[in-house]
Protein backbone atom coordinates (compact mmCIF):
# COMPACT_ATOMS: atom_id res chain seq x y z
CA UNK A 1 0.00 0.00 0.00
CA UNK A 2 1.15 3.58 -0.81
CA UNK A 3 2.10 5.60 2.47
CA UNK A 4 -0.14 8.28 3.06
CA UNK A 5 -0.36 11.18 6.07
CA UNK A 6 -4.17 11.54 6.82
CA UNK A 7 -4.91 14.67 9.28
CA UNK A 8 -8.11 13.72 11.85
CA UNK A 9 -10.67 15.44 9.54
CA UNK A 10 -9.58 12.91 6.87
CA UNK A 11 -7.34 15.11 5.03
CA UNK A 12 -4.69 13.84 2.95
CA UNK A 13 -1.73 15.75 3.17
CA UNK A 14 0.41 15.67 -0.08
CA UNK A 15 2.21 19.15 0.18
CA UNK A 16 4.70 20.32 1.79
CA UNK A 17 5.50 24.75 1.61
CA UNK A 18 9.48 24.84 2.88
CA UNK A 19 10.47 28.05 4.25
CA UNK A 20 14.27 28.50 3.60
CA UNK A 21 14.80 32.04 4.65
CA UNK A 22 12.49 34.24 6.95
CA UNK A 23 14.04 37.46 5.12
CA UNK A 24 12.92 39.41 2.04
CA UNK A 25 14.70 42.12 -0.13
CA UNK A 26 10.80 43.86 -0.56
CA UNK A 27 8.45 44.95 2.20
CA UNK A 28 5.27 44.55 1.29
CA UNK A 29 2.93 46.49 3.82
CA UNK A 30 0.79 43.36 4.11
CA UNK A 31 3.05 40.98 4.73
CA UNK A 32 6.20 42.53 6.91
CA UNK A 33 6.40 46.48 8.26
CA UNK A 34 9.07 48.32 7.14
CA UNK A 35 11.90 48.39 9.60
CA UNK A 36 10.81 44.95 10.89
CA UNK A 37 13.94 43.59 12.53
CA UNK A 38 12.88 40.45 14.22
CA UNK A 39 14.80 38.00 12.03
CA UNK A 40 16.02 34.40 12.90
CA UNK A 41 19.36 34.22 13.79
CA UNK A 42 21.25 32.16 11.31
CA UNK A 43 22.91 29.25 14.15
CA UNK A 44 18.61 29.11 14.77
CA UNK A 45 18.05 28.20 10.94
CA UNK A 46 18.15 24.87 9.50
CA UNK A 47 21.10 23.75 7.60
CA UNK A 48 20.50 21.89 4.08
CA UNK A 49 21.16 18.24 5.71
CA UNK A 50 18.31 18.88 8.15
CA UNK A 51 15.87 20.59 5.59
CA UNK A 52 17.02 17.35 3.59
CA UNK A 53 16.28 14.95 6.54
CA UNK A 54 12.96 16.53 7.01
CA UNK A 55 11.49 16.43 3.73
CA UNK A 56 12.85 12.51 3.40
CA UNK A 57 10.38 11.99 6.00
CA UNK A 58 7.54 14.07 4.23
CA UNK A 59 8.25 11.72 0.80
CA UNK A 60 8.46 8.69 2.94
CA UNK A 61 4.93 9.42 4.01
CA UNK A 62 3.45 10.27 0.74
CA UNK A 63 4.28 14.02 0.63
CA UNK A 64 4.37 14.39 -2.96
CA UNK A 65 4.69 18.27 -3.82
CA UNK A 66 7.29 21.12 -1.70
CA UNK A 67 7.22 24.52 -2.61
CA UNK A 68 10.21 26.79 -1.86
CA UNK A 69 8.79 29.85 -0.05
CA UNK A 70 10.48 32.45 2.11
CA UNK A 71 10.10 35.45 2.62
CA UNK A 72 12.15 35.55 -0.57
CA UNK A 73 13.35 32.05 -1.18
CA UNK A 74 16.05 33.40 -3.47
CA UNK A 75 17.72 35.48 -0.49
CA UNK A 76 19.00 32.05 0.80
CA UNK A 77 22.49 30.83 -0.29
CA UNK A 78 23.24 28.46 -2.53
CA UNK A 79 19.43 27.68 -3.46
CA UNK A 80 20.11 26.12 -6.35
CA UNK A 81 21.77 23.17 -4.25
CA UNK A 82 19.39 22.43 -2.07
CA UNK A 83 16.65 22.67 -4.81
CA UNK A 84 19.05 20.24 -6.65
CA UNK A 85 19.66 17.32 -3.49
CA UNK A 86 15.21 18.08 -2.93
CA UNK A 87 14.41 17.41 -6.45
CA UNK A 88 16.51 14.21 -6.36
CA UNK A 89 14.59 12.98 -3.50
CA UNK A 90 12.53 9.58 -4.61
CA UNK A 91 8.99 10.15 -4.34
CA UNK A 92 9.22 14.24 -5.21
CA UNK A 93 7.16 14.66 -8.10
CA UNK A 94 6.75 18.60 -8.21
CA UNK A 95 9.15 21.05 -6.96
CA UNK A 96 7.74 24.83 -6.93
CA UNK A 97 9.24 28.31 -5.91
CA UNK A 98 7.15 31.48 -4.64
CA UNK A 99 8.84 34.32 -5.48
CA UNK A 100 9.28 37.71 -5.84
CA UNK A 101 12.08 37.66 -9.10
CA UNK A 102 14.01 40.25 -8.30
CA UNK A 103 17.13 38.11 -8.47
CA UNK A 104 15.35 35.48 -10.93
CA UNK A 105 17.21 36.86 -13.88
CA UNK A 106 20.36 35.54 -12.54
CA UNK A 107 19.21 32.27 -10.98
CA UNK A 108 16.35 31.08 -13.17
CA UNK A 109 18.46 29.63 -15.35
CA UNK A 110 20.41 27.26 -12.44
CA UNK A 111 17.28 26.94 -10.72
CA UNK A 112 15.82 25.34 -13.98
CA UNK A 113 18.38 23.04 -14.25
CA UNK A 114 18.59 22.16 -10.36
CA UNK A 115 14.82 20.52 -10.73
CA UNK A 116 12.60 23.41 -10.19
CA UNK A 117 9.47 22.85 -12.12
CA UNK A 118 7.10 25.45 -11.85
CA UNK A 119 6.69 29.21 -10.53
CA UNK A 120 4.36 31.23 -8.71
CA UNK A 121 5.54 35.40 -8.55
CA UNK A 122 4.14 38.08 -6.46
CA UNK A 123 3.55 41.08 -8.63
CA UNK A 124 1.02 43.62 -7.72
CA UNK A 125 1.26 46.34 -10.16
CA UNK A 126 2.42 47.15 -13.87
CA UNK A 127 2.94 50.91 -12.56
CA UNK A 128 6.57 51.86 -11.78
CA UNK A 129 5.35 53.99 -8.95
CA UNK A 130 2.42 51.83 -7.35
CA UNK A 131 4.88 49.06 -7.46
CA UNK A 132 7.34 50.70 -5.59
CA UNK A 133 5.45 52.27 -3.03
CA UNK A 134 3.51 48.31 -2.78
CA UNK A 135 6.81 46.62 -2.50
CA UNK A 136 9.74 49.10 -2.36
CA UNK A 137 11.53 47.33 -4.98
CA UNK A 138 12.21 47.73 -8.85
CA UNK A 139 9.15 46.39 -11.16
CA UNK A 140 11.25 46.89 -14.32
CA UNK A 141 13.61 43.98 -12.61
CA UNK A 142 11.10 42.08 -11.73
CA UNK A 143 9.86 42.07 -15.01
CA UNK A 144 12.98 41.02 -16.33
CA UNK A 145 13.29 38.39 -14.13
CA UNK A 146 10.08 37.23 -15.05
CA UNK A 147 11.04 36.82 -18.50
CA UNK A 148 13.88 34.90 -17.82
CA UNK A 149 12.08 32.29 -15.72
CA UNK A 150 9.65 31.80 -18.89
CA UNK A 151 12.63 32.08 -21.20
CA UNK A 152 13.98 28.74 -19.15
CA UNK A 153 10.92 27.21 -19.22
CA UNK A 154 9.34 27.17 -15.66
CA UNK A 155 5.96 26.51 -16.70
CA UNK A 156 2.98 26.72 -15.67
CA UNK A 157 3.92 30.68 -14.39
CA UNK A 158 1.03 31.96 -11.63
CA UNK A 159 1.03 35.57 -11.32
CA UNK A 160 0.00 36.82 -7.24
CA UNK A 161 -1.67 39.94 -6.98
CA UNK A 162 -3.15 40.96 -3.52
CA UNK A 163 -5.80 43.06 -4.50
CA UNK A 164 -5.79 46.32 -2.10
CA UNK A 165 -8.78 48.78 -2.60
CA UNK A 166 -7.45 52.31 -3.91
CA UNK A 167 -4.17 50.69 -4.63
CA UNK A 168 -4.17 48.25 -7.75
CA UNK A 169 -7.38 47.57 -7.60
CA UNK A 170 -8.14 49.49 -11.35
CA UNK A 171 -5.52 48.07 -12.97
CA UNK A 172 -6.28 44.17 -12.24
CA UNK A 173 -7.86 44.13 -16.06
CA UNK A 174 -4.17 45.82 -16.92
CA UNK A 175 -2.55 42.35 -15.63
CA UNK A 176 -4.58 39.83 -16.97
CA UNK A 177 -3.68 41.47 -20.14
CA UNK A 178 -0.40 40.98 -19.05
CA UNK A 179 -0.54 37.72 -18.06
CA UNK A 180 -2.66 36.74 -21.12
CA UNK A 181 -0.18 37.78 -23.19
CA UNK A 182 2.66 36.06 -21.99
CA UNK A 183 0.63 32.46 -21.18
CA UNK A 184 0.26 33.11 -17.13
CA UNK A 185 -2.01 32.41 -14.90
CA UNK A 186 -3.24 35.38 -13.06
CA UNK A 187 -4.81 34.26 -9.27
CA UNK A 188 -6.19 37.31 -7.31
CA UNK A 189 -5.77 37.53 -3.71
CA UNK A 190 -7.75 38.13 -0.57
CA UNK A 191 -5.21 39.69 2.05
CA UNK A 192 -5.23 37.51 5.02
CA UNK A 193 -4.54 39.23 8.61
CA UNK A 194 -1.08 37.79 9.60
CA UNK A 195 0.72 39.59 12.13
CA UNK A 196 0.15 43.32 12.89
CA UNK A 197 0.87 44.81 9.44
CA UNK A 198 -1.83 42.26 7.68
CA UNK A 199 -4.79 42.63 10.09
CA UNK A 200 -4.39 46.19 8.84
CA UNK A 201 -4.10 45.47 5.12
CA UNK A 202 -7.39 43.04 5.78
CA UNK A 203 -9.02 45.24 7.17
CA UNK A 204 -8.43 47.83 4.52
CA UNK A 205 -8.61 45.51 1.19
CA UNK A 206 -11.74 43.48 1.89
CA UNK A 207 -13.00 40.67 -0.43
CA UNK A 208 -12.33 40.30 -3.93
CA UNK A 209 -16.52 39.55 -4.68
CA UNK A 210 -17.17 42.93 -6.16
CA UNK A 211 -13.93 42.41 -8.31
CA UNK A 212 -15.49 39.30 -9.60
CA UNK A 213 -18.22 40.45 -10.57
CA UNK A 214 -17.06 43.68 -12.26
CA UNK A 215 -14.51 41.47 -14.58
CA UNK A 216 -18.01 39.67 -15.43
CA UNK A 217 -18.94 42.56 -16.95
CA UNK A 218 -16.55 42.52 -19.35
CA UNK A 219 -15.09 38.26 -19.94
CA UNK A 220 -17.47 35.31 -19.47
CA UNK A 221 -15.69 33.32 -17.38
CA UNK A 222 -16.23 29.37 -17.31
CA UNK A 223 -14.85 27.23 -13.59
CA UNK A 224 -12.14 25.39 -14.63
CA UNK A 225 -10.47 22.53 -12.31
CA UNK A 226 -6.33 23.16 -12.73
CA UNK A 227 -4.57 19.70 -11.37
CA UNK A 228 -3.01 19.79 -8.28
CA UNK A 229 -5.75 21.08 -5.94
CA UNK A 230 -4.64 24.38 -3.92
CA UNK A 231 -6.19 27.58 -2.49
CA UNK A 232 -7.89 28.73 -6.34
CA UNK A 233 -10.84 28.55 -7.73
CA UNK A 234 -10.01 29.19 -11.63
CA UNK A 235 -12.00 30.26 -14.04
CA UNK A 236 -11.26 30.49 -18.25
CA UNK A 237 -11.66 33.35 -19.60
CA UNK A 238 -14.57 32.24 -22.56
CA UNK A 239 -12.52 32.45 -26.16
CA UNK A 240 -8.94 32.31 -25.09
CA UNK A 241 -6.27 30.01 -23.17
CA UNK A 242 -6.36 32.39 -20.03
CA UNK A 243 -6.65 31.21 -16.85
CA UNK A 244 -7.54 33.57 -13.40
CA UNK A 245 -8.03 32.03 -10.29
CA UNK A 246 -9.46 33.80 -7.23
CA UNK A 247 -7.89 33.25 -3.71
CA UNK A 248 -10.32 34.20 -1.31
CA UNK A 249 -9.62 32.95 2.45
CA UNK A 250 -11.91 35.40 3.89
CA UNK A 251 -15.31 35.49 1.62
CA UNK A 252 -15.18 32.02 0.81
CA UNK A 253 -12.33 29.44 2.80
CA UNK A 254 -11.05 26.36 1.12
CA UNK A 255 -9.85 24.65 4.35
CA UNK A 256 -12.17 21.56 3.93
CA UNK A 257 -9.77 20.58 0.45
CA UNK A 258 -7.02 21.94 2.68
CA UNK A 259 -3.66 19.60 1.45
CA UNK A 260 -0.59 21.13 3.15
CA UNK A 261 1.41 21.91 6.08
CA UNK A 262 4.17 24.46 6.31
CA UNK A 263 7.95 24.39 7.90
CA UNK A 264 9.61 27.60 8.84
CA UNK A 265 13.42 28.56 8.28
CA UNK A 266 13.75 28.20 12.14
CA UNK A 267 12.58 24.33 11.62
CA UNK A 268 8.96 24.50 13.24
CA UNK A 269 5.98 22.76 11.23
CA UNK A 270 2.88 24.98 11.16
CA UNK A 271 -0.50 22.91 10.72
CA UNK A 272 -2.77 25.60 9.56
CA UNK A 273 -1.40 29.07 7.86
CA UNK A 274 -4.41 30.88 9.93
CA UNK A 275 -3.86 29.15 13.24
CA UNK A 276 -0.73 28.53 15.64
CA UNK A 277 -0.54 24.99 16.41
CA UNK A 278 2.93 24.21 15.77
CA UNK A 279 5.50 21.34 16.04
CA UNK A 280 8.97 22.14 16.88
CA UNK A 281 11.44 19.51 14.80
CA UNK A 282 14.74 21.85 15.16
CA UNK A 283 15.90 20.41 19.14
CA UNK A 284 14.57 16.80 17.60
CA UNK A 285 17.30 17.20 14.58
CA UNK A 286 19.88 18.36 16.38
CA UNK A 287 19.33 15.80 18.58
CA UNK A 288 20.04 13.15 15.85
CA UNK A 289 16.94 11.39 16.10
CA UNK A 290 16.24 8.71 13.49
CA UNK A 291 14.39 8.57 10.20
CA UNK A 292 11.33 6.47 11.58
CA UNK A 293 11.04 8.58 14.43
CA UNK A 294 11.21 11.56 12.40
CA UNK A 295 8.29 9.79 10.52
CA UNK A 296 6.69 9.35 14.09
CA UNK A 297 7.26 12.68 14.98
CA UNK A 298 5.61 14.03 11.50
CA UNK A 299 2.18 11.48 12.02
CA UNK A 300 2.08 13.18 15.70
CA UNK A 301 2.33 16.71 14.43
CA UNK A 302 -0.36 16.66 11.33
CA UNK A 303 -2.59 15.07 14.19
CA UNK A 304 -2.46 18.48 15.33
CA UNK A 305 -3.87 20.79 12.33
CA UNK A 306 -6.92 21.98 13.31
CA UNK A 307 -10.02 22.15 10.91
CA UNK A 308 -10.03 25.59 9.83
CA UNK A 309 -8.32 29.12 10.14
CA UNK A 310 -11.03 31.78 11.89
CA UNK A 311 -9.15 34.53 10.06
CA UNK A 312 -13.17 36.05 10.32
CA UNK A 313 -14.31 35.62 13.45
CA UNK A 314 -10.34 35.90 15.04
CA UNK A 315 -8.97 38.79 12.89
CA UNK A 316 -6.13 39.48 15.77
CA UNK A 317 -5.16 35.77 16.58
CA UNK A 318 -2.36 35.09 14.11
CA UNK A 319 0.69 37.29 15.16
CA UNK A 320 3.13 36.00 13.31
CA UNK A 321 3.52 37.83 10.09
CA UNK A 322 3.01 36.21 6.51
CA UNK A 323 7.03 36.51 6.00
CA UNK A 324 7.59 33.46 7.87
CA UNK A 325 5.94 30.90 6.43
CA UNK A 326 5.74 32.79 2.82
CA UNK A 327 2.23 32.27 2.47
P1 LIG B 1 -0.28 26.34 -6.33
O1 LIG B 1 0.32 25.03 -5.92
O2 LIG B 1 0.29 26.86 -7.60
O3 LIG B 1 -1.78 26.39 -6.28
O4 LIG B 1 0.29 27.38 -5.23
P2 LIG B 1 -0.36 28.13 -4.00
O5 LIG B 1 -1.40 29.07 -4.44
O6 LIG B 1 -0.75 27.14 -3.00
O7 LIG B 1 0.93 28.93 -3.47
P3 LIG B 1 1.36 30.48 -3.46
O8 LIG B 1 2.66 30.50 -2.71
O9 LIG B 1 1.36 31.04 -4.81
O10 LIG B 1 0.26 31.18 -2.58
C1 LIG B 1 -0.73 32.03 -3.12
C2 LIG B 1 -1.59 32.55 -2.00
O11 LIG B 1 -2.38 31.50 -1.46
C3 LIG B 1 -0.82 33.16 -0.83
O12 LIG B 1 -1.48 34.31 -0.38
C4 LIG B 1 -0.89 32.08 0.20
O13 LIG B 1 -0.82 32.59 1.50
C5 LIG B 1 -2.26 31.51 -0.06
N1 LIG B 1 -2.36 30.14 0.43
C6 LIG B 1 -1.67 29.05 0.00
N2 LIG B 1 -2.05 27.96 0.69
C7 LIG B 1 -2.97 28.38 1.60
C8 LIG B 1 -3.72 27.75 2.61
O14 LIG B 1 -3.60 26.54 2.87
N3 LIG B 1 -4.56 28.50 3.36
C9 LIG B 1 -4.71 29.82 3.13
N4 LIG B 1 -5.59 30.48 3.90
N5 LIG B 1 -4.04 30.47 2.18
C10 LIG B 1 -3.17 29.77 1.44
N1 LIG C 1 -2.45 38.01 2.66
C1 LIG C 1 -2.53 37.34 1.49
N2 LIG C 1 -1.48 37.05 0.71
C2 LIG C 1 -0.28 37.48 1.13
N3 LIG C 1 0.93 37.34 0.57
C3 LIG C 1 1.83 37.92 1.39
N4 LIG C 1 1.22 38.45 2.47
C4 LIG C 1 -0.11 38.19 2.32
C5 LIG C 1 -1.26 38.46 3.12
N5 LIG C 1 -1.19 39.11 4.28
C6 LIG C 1 1.14 36.66 -0.71
C7 LIG C 1 2.19 37.29 -1.58
C8 LIG C 1 2.80 36.12 -2.33
C9 LIG C 1 2.17 34.91 -1.72
C10 LIG C 1 3.10 33.78 -1.51
O1 LIG C 1 1.61 35.35 -0.50
O2 LIG C 1 1.64 38.20 -2.45
O3 LIG C 1 2.53 36.16 -3.69
FE1 LIG D 1 8.68 39.80 0.58
FE2 LIG D 1 6.92 38.28 -0.57
FE3 LIG D 1 6.38 39.42 1.75
FE4 LIG D 1 6.55 40.90 -0.45
S1 LIG D 1 5.03 39.34 -0.09
S2 LIG D 1 7.47 41.37 1.58
S3 LIG D 1 8.06 39.86 -1.61
S4 LIG D 1 7.95 37.87 1.40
Amino acid sequence: SHPSLTDSFGRRIDYLRLSVTDRCDLRCGYCLPKGFKGFEEPAHCLTFDEIERVVAAFTALGVRRVRLTGGEPLMRRGLTELAARLSALPGLEDLSLSSNCTQMETLAEPLARAGVQRLNVSLDSLRPEVFREITGGDLDRVLRGIAAAREVGLSPIRVNTVVMRGVNDAEIEDILDYCAAHGFTLRLIETMPMGATGQAAASAFGDLEPIKQRLERRFELIPDILPGGGPARYFRVAGTETRIGFITPLSQHFCATCNRVRLTVEGTLYLCLGQDNSYPLRDLLRADIDHADLVDHLRRAIALKPERHEFRERPGQVVRFMSMTGG
